[in-house]
This record gives C-alpha cells, sequence and structure tokens, in this order.
C-alpha cells in the first residue's frame, strides 16, 4: 500500500529524531562468562534508548564500558591490561569516558576509582537500570558508582541488543546469582543471591527470537537447574511461600518442557548444571525431546571427596557417578563436560589421582581446567592456606588437560562413519568454502558449503576429525528445516 504524504513525512521526521539521538557512540567489550556477554546486550539495549549507537572501533568511542570478570587473577589482570589500552587511546580523544560493569566493578567497587585513574564510572551487574543517571553524572564531571545487589531478576523486561549475532543461536537468562557458597568461587559475592525469572517474560524474549528465525536458544544462569519461579523474591525464601505459590511453582524441569513442547523446532540448550541440584525430572525432559541438546556442562571440580567437601560442594564422588549413569542410561547419546579445579588448598598427590580416575570413569567428551586462584573475600581465602606451589599445580593441571584431550580425542573418533544433524551457524574461520556449525552433542562440524545456508539444519557425513573439530560432508537437509 502506498504511503500518504503525512505518513512520509513522520517518517522521516522520525529518521531525523533518530539520527540527532544517536549521535554518540559505545564502545562495550565482555570478558568471563556467557552470562557476562548477555548482560552486555542488556546494557546495549539500556543505552540504545539514550541515543548510543554501538560502535566496534574503540577510538571513536565516546563511552567505553568493560565488562569484567573476577574469577580467577588472571582474568582480573587482563581487564587491568585493557585499562592501559584505553588509557593510550584517551590521549587522542580526551572527552572518552571509561565505565567498568560486571563482577570486578562488584568486588572493588569505588576502589577501582582509586586504583584505576581511568575508571570514571563502576557499576555491578545489577545496577545497569542505573546507568542513564549514571552516565549523565559522568558528563557533569563526576565519578559514578552503584554496586547495590538486587533481590528481584533485574531485567526480565529489557529485549537485549544482540551484539555477537549471527542470527542463528542466542542466549536467554533465566537465573541470576548462585547460593551455592562453593568455598574457592567469588560468584556469589559479586552476582548476588540466586533468583528465577518470570517464565512469562522468558517465553516472550524466546517467542521474539523465534519470530526473527533463530534456530537456537541457550538458556543461562550460575546455576539453571535451580531455576524456581513462585512469583518473585529469592530461592532461599520459597519456604515462606503461601501454599498456592508453592502449588503454582515452575522448576527448572516444567521451564524446560514449556518451552521444548511450544517451539518443538527451536534447539534449547542450558547452561550451568550443578550436580547437586540436577534432578532426575530434568534428565527425563531432556530424554523425551528432540529438541533439547543432548549435552551437559557438569563441573565436578575434584575427584577426591576430601577435597569435595573442602570446596563445599554438597556431593560426593559417588554420587556423581549415580548421576552421570543415569544420564547415560537414559539418554546414551549424552555428550558431558566438566570444570576441574587442580591445587586447591591442602590437595595431595592422591586427591588429584582421584581426579584423574574419576575422568577414567566419565571419559567427558569436553573439559574446562584451571589452576586454582584464590580470590579474596572467598571461605577458601579466609580459613585455607592456598599451599600448593604452582609448580606443582601446573604440573597437575597439564596432566588432566593432557587425559582430557586423550578423551575428547576418543569421543570424536567414535562420530567417524556416523551422519548427523548440523545446525550451520557461521563460515569455518580456517576456509570460507566450509561452514562451521555444531551437532546436538555442542561438537564442531566443518564441512563444504554447496547449496546449504546459515541456519539450516544439514545431515552431515563424518569422515575425519582434528583435535576439536569434526569434518565431513552434507548429505541432505534434516527434517528439522
Ligand atoms: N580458581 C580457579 N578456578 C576457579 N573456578 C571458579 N573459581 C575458581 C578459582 N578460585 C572455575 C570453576 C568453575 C569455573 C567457572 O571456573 O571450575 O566451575
Ligand atoms: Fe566471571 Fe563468575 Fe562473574 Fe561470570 S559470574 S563474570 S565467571 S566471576
Amino acid at each position: 500500500m502506498e504511503k500518504t504524504i503525512d505518513e512520509s513525512i513522520q517518517g522521516q521526521a522520525l529518521v531525523l529524531d533518530q539520527k540527532k539521538e544517536n549521535k554518540r557512540k559505545l564502545f562495550i567489550e565482555s570478558y568471563g562468562c556467557q552470562m557476562n556477554f548477555s548482560d552486555s546486550e542488556i546494557v546495549a539495549s539500556i543505552l540504545e534508548k539514550e541515543g548510543f549507537n554501538t560502535t566496534q572501533n574503540l577510538e571513536d568511542a565516546d563511552l567505553v564500558l568493560v565488562n569484567t570478570c573476577s574469577i580467577r587473577e588472571k582474568a582480573e589482570q587482563t581487564v587491568r591490561k585493557r585499562l592501559e589500552k584505553y588509557n593510550a587511546v584517551k590521549k587522542n580523544n580526551p572527552k572518552m569516558k571509561v565505565g567498568v560493569l560486571g563482577c570486578m566493578a562488584e568486588r572493588l567497587k569505588s576502589k577501582f576509582l582509586e586504583e584505576e585513574k581511568i575508571v570514571d564510572l563502576v557499576v555491578g551487574p545489577d545496577a545497569y537500570k542505573d546507568l542513564p543517571n549514571l552516565i549523565e553524572e559522568v558528563e557533569a564531571g563526576r565519578n559514578a558508582v552503584n554496586v547495590i545487589l538486587s533481590k528481584e531478576e533485574t531485567y526480565g523486561d529489557i529485549s537485549p541488543v544482540r551484539l555477537q549475532d549471527n542470527g542463528v543461536s542466542a542466549f536467554v537468562s533465566i537465573t541470576r546469582g548462585c547460593d551455592n557458597m562453593c568455598t574457592f568461587c567469588v560468584v556469589p559475592f559479586t552476582r548476588g543471591r540466586e533468583r528465577s525469572r518470570d517464565p512469562q517474560s522468558i517465553m516472550k524474549e524466546i517467542d521474539d527470537l523465534v519470530s526473527k528465525n533463530y534456530k537456537e536458544v541457550t538458556l543461562l544462569g550460575q546455576n539453571v537447574d535451580s531455576y524456581l519461579w513462585y512469583g518473585g523474591g529469592l530461592k532461599r525464601d520459597f519456604k515462606h511461600a503461601s501454599e498456592f505459590q508453592k502449588a503454582t511453582a515452575t522448576n527448572f524441569a516444567k521451564l524446560l518442557d514449556m518451552v521444548a513442547i511450544k517451539y518443538p523446532k527451536l534447539r534449547l540448550r542450558f547452561t550451568t548444571s550443578n550436580p547437586q541440584d540436577m534432578t532426575m525430572e530434568v534428565i527425563d525432559i531432556m530424554a523425551k525431546h528432540r529438541n533439547i541438546c543432548k549435552y551437559i556442562h557438569l563441573p565436578i571440580q575434584s575427584g577426591s571427596d576430601r577435597i569435595l567437601k573442602a570446596m563445599n560442594r554438597l556431593h560426593t564422588r559417588q554420587e556423581y557417578f549415580d548421576l552421570i549413569d543415569n544420564i547415560k542410561s537414559r539418554i546414551p547419546d549424552c555428550a558431558i563436560s566438566q570444570d576441574i579445579i587442580t591445587g586447591f588448598p591442602t590437595e595431595t598427590e592422591e586427591d588429584h589421582k582421584d581426579t584423574l580416575s574419576l575422568m577414567e570413569y566419565v571419559q567427558y567428551d569436553y573439559g574446562f581446567m584451571f589452576a586454582y586462584s584464590e580470590r579474596p573475600g572467598t571461605l577458601a581465602a579466609k580459613k585455607m592456606e592456598d599451599d600448593i606451589p604452582l609448580d606443582v599445580k601446573k604440573r597437575r593441571l597439564a596432566e588432566i588437560i593432557e587425559l582430557q584431550r586423550k578423551h575428547s580425542e576418543f569421543r570424536h573418533n567414535s562420530f567417524i562413519g556416523q551422519t548427523v544433524e548440523v545446525l550451520i551457524e557461521k563460515s569455518s574461520k580456517k576456509s570460507s568454502e566450509h561452514w562451521s556449525g555444531r551437532t546436538t552433542q555442542n561438537t564442531v562440524v566443518v564441512f563444504p558449503k554447496d547449496q546449504y545456508k546459515i541456519g539450516d539444519f544439514a545431515m552431515v557425513k563424518i569422515d575425519g576429525c582434528t583435535s576439536a573439530t569434526l569434518l565431513g560432508n552434507a548429505v541432505g537437509y534434516s527434517d528439522n528445516n
């Protein structure tokens, strides 16, 4: 239908208004976990309404925001190095303002302003809605800090601006914070107490993604299995909820089931699971739905019961084996990955061997392994000496990484000869003639592009592999298209 003149004029005025408003440039970058990357998309959305456009060019920026991680000392050092870089850039662009977001902001609070002169703005993970006010302060020449943690899921009503967008897969956060208090972990201090997001707002966000043709959604939380919606509030306060709230509460299994039923063609993933909170109900729901990916990231941290106890992990080695056995018996093709920490205080060679033997039992598909890094304020830092020498930590870490490499290779090899469904995400980094996508088990597959496009589900016959990637050729479309 033709537009009337009036409509055209209004349209032009709108474009001009937007141009006038959108004149400030935001450079935002993220470190750490997927939650941080997802939060940066919320921040971009909040600031878009304030007239900020994102830029990929640091030198151009009016406002630079860095979303930070505190999980290990090295993560914090990386951010400090970036601040040095901003400092150099600011010499040619003196009006540029710099803000730190995320976990380091929460941990260091206003100390950040004293330690790093380049920083104008410090904002914790629950305070992003206050950014417009805080930026006004900064523009008036004052430093600004907001590190107040919340009791509610804070951003349910905000539709994120997709920053790392391939148009195919997106993250949707469902819980925030963590109540588990593992003794090594800074997260409960930087992300606050555990709270869940209203299922309706989760569904609305997924609806929007599906309508834009996204094919895969990852439900995100520090501890997704403890998702519990009973009308709002902290997870730990559920005991005071009314009988009605208890009867109508939605747990993680119910949420997964709801999403899987409503969107049968959408691939669903979730992360991170905590062994002590993962239920049989969740495993059964995974087994029931083809569209829930057969992959669980299930951190173990240590294979020694004594160390698990010292870490305040509330399960034993045997209970973890039982969980693995249950997963494998219900979902035989399920991939499992781990996080492991080596050199936790007091860890002996015996404890280390327990970790190696646990890995032999599970034969993980992937792994993320780290040397223990003492974090200020945690229970381990307060109560235990960081007594394992660095060379011992590093040697144990190397042994664990080597064993994991063997297991990953073994798992990858088992796919050779099989035909697997792959969701195509992007061009392969190594060759523009090849696509890169993932199987339901989260394994990356690279294959010639032929007639296929990004967002297609292709059936790929696997005929080889490298250490981290399966190689093959597409033999047709999957019936999920
Ligand atoms: N030192 C080393 N690794 C840690 N992790 C968490 N805290 C520490 C720490 N203090 C690891 C755990 C966790 C992952 C996200 O980071 O393995 O599961
Ligand atoms: Fe890092 Fe943990 Fe914060 Fe994520 S929640 S950014 S992993 S400290």
